[in-house]
């Protein structure tokens, strides 16, 4: 494991998108595992920059997202399929038939995770999956709990998820009590991982993830299994690690 601390949040973003890059012209048919969230927001409009100054090209590669709130339709401003789209999606050159998120509105939840985890496994696995970490330690919507999951599966959001979420809508009402997520065994296999976190908020989870005990408890933790990670958090974020 990488762990690259840097001073802020901007310079997080710079740091996460020089990777994202490399890895687009290094592959650029890559096949990108991305993230929504506050975190990866400053991360996009580097790529979106680097876009339009003619140094990245997303014609060839693909996205599968780490998860999406069940219920909400893509059009609808809170899915993360339309934050994608505001984000990054609307503003490089990536066709929209290689950009894939869960189908939040699927009839069944059951065939909405089975169809995702088949067709990442179809692409082949992303080669750089972005992960943000919750402020309970989860990764995609991977909340606390008393086992890993392995495959993409609907969940129950934890309270404090809830409680995170709900500056993003007028009213903690508004935030769905469910989602559609990548399994940990389905981010385990991605074949690098990029984790990002700023902010004093996400200290205390960031030490378990990175000091801890490995336990599904504390979703991101096991990354630390992982062969390939690299960690770009700032100072705040790292402010309870030791070292
Ligand atoms: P945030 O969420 O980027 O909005 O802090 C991260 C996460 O919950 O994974």
């Amino acid at each position: 494991m990488w762990i690259y601390k840097v001073k802020d949040y901007q310079e997080m973003s710079r740091r996460a998108a020089a990777l994202l890059s490399a890895q687009i012209i290094a592959k650029p048919d890559s096949i990108l595992g991305l993230a929504t969230g506050s975190t990866p927001v400053g991360t996009y409009e580097y790529l979106v920059s680097w876009y339009q100054a003619g140094v990245l090209d997303f014609s060839e590669v693909r996205v599968v997202n780490l998860d999406e709130y069940r219920g909400i339709s893509r059009d609808d401003e809170q899915s993360y399929y339309y934050f994608m789209k505001k984000h990054l999606f609307d503003h490089v050159n990536i066709r929209p038939e290689n950009t894939h998120i869960p189908d939040g509105c699927g009839s069944y939840a059951e065939a909405v995770t089975q169809a995702y985890e088949t067709l990442i496994r179809l692409l082949g696995g992303a080669d750089l999956q972005l992960l943000g970490i919750g402020r309970n330690g989860h990764i995609g919507f991977n909340e606390p709990g008393d086992s890993f999951t392995e495959t993409c599966h609907c969940v129950a959001l934890a309270k404090s998820t809830i409680e995170a979420n709900k500056r993003f809508f007028t009213r903690e009402e508004d935030v769905p009590r469910e989602a559609y997520t990548m399994g940990i065994g389905t981010i385990m296999r991605a074949k690098k991982i990029v984790l990002l976190a700023s902010g004093e908020d996400k200290a205390e989870a960031l030490r378990g993830a990175l000091e801890g005990p490995i336990t599904s408890w504390l979703p991101a933790s096991v990354l630390r299994l992982h062969h390939d990670v690299t960690v770009v958090a700032d100072e705040a974020a790292l402010s309870l690690v030791n070292g």
